[in-house]
């Protein structure tokens, strides 16, 4: 059979699951199937054996019931770079690069003139998107990622080891600062879990059977981690230190509360692409560079 018509028929098959994007998902998994990563297009002119065939079917099958095509190749494109992802790492979102532009902005225009090593903590790293991306822009910073799962952590060592950014950063498992000691840092990221748990229902199955429940949910509707979070940032912070914190789509106000009730000052809120205020900028309410 030709590769089009391959394509056209698994297209109609995931059409239910994948809308408008069916055509383009069949190609990349066709791509996936014959170990190509990318996505195949007619032109490219590829034969596929019948091993390759049945490979793609299978992959179809696992769309059509959900799983999301980074699970399925097993990485997620994000800052321009690939991090690999298990069981145990989210899926990093496009909102989040949104964190990663602001410390990379708030690093270069206010602090990298006062301190060369600036010194990262990611809490919550998943897969390391968040440190590892800003590590790759920043090139004399170094930082520390932190998870509650150790498998996490496995994930984020190995995404540090193929970006090259090895000598610079560090993971390990820590149930927030539990296991930080009296360091300090100059930027926090952290993109904590805030989805209540009476939201669960509304979440599509990709999020829901894909993603680790831990690094979705918080109790006290959606804001346990936050309360967590606050009422020890200001003791890891230096004082002309930012955290940048991630936010869900309707808790600007109860989180800003948080904020102040554990005497931090909220410096700026950015929306993200959709309009929805996104990234948190905390800090020190002495702090004298912002
Ligand atoms: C929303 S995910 C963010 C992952 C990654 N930073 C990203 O943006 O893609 C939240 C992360 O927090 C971690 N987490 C949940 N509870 C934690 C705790 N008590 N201490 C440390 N990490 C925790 C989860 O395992 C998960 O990796």
């Amino acid at each position: 059979m030709l590769v089009n018509s391959i394509i056209q028929n698994a297209a109609i098959a995931l059409n239910q699951r994948c809308g408008d994007r069916a055509i383009f998902e069949a190609r990349v998994l066709l791509g996936i199937a014959i170990g190509n990563q990318e996505a195949v297009y007619p032109h490219m002119n590829i034969q596929i054996n019948e091993k390759q065939e049945r490979q793609f079917y299978k992959l179809i099958v696992e769309r059509i019931n959900g799983k999301p095509i980074s699970r399925i190749r097993g990485w997620r494109e994000f800052w321009s770079h690939r991090f690999k992802l298990n069981e145990s790492t989210l899926d990093p979102r496009p909102e989040s690069e949104l964190l990663v532009e602001k410390a990379v902005f708030f690093a270069r225009s206010k602090l990298l003139h006062k301190n060369e090593n600036l010194r990262l903590l990611d809490l919550g790293t998943g897969s390391g998107c968040l440190l590892l991306s800003c590590l790759s822009e920043l090139e004399h910073a170094v930082g520390i990622g932190i998870d509650i799962s150790q498998e996490a952590i496995i994930q984020a060592r190995e995404n540090a080891q193929l970006l090259k950014l090895k000598e610079r950063s560090e993971f390990f498992r820590s149930n927030w600062f539990e296991g930080l000691r009296n360091l300090k840092f100059d930027i926090i990221l952290c993109n904590p879990p805030y989805i209540s748990r009476e939201e669960k229902q509304d979440l599509q199955d990709e999020v829901l059977i894909f993603d680790p429940e831990q690094a979705l949910f918080s109790d006290k509707k959606g804001l346990a981690d936050y309360e967590i979070i606050f009422s020890n940032l200001a003791k890891y912070l230096n004082s002309n230190g930012i955290a940048l914190i991630e936010i869900g789509y309707n808790q600007l106000e109860r989180v800003s509360d948080l904020a102040h009730l554990s005497n931090l000052h909220v410096y700026n809120v950015s929306k993200d692409l959709q309009g929805i205020p996104r990234c948190m900028i905390l800090c020190r309410p002495n702090n004298t560079i912002l």
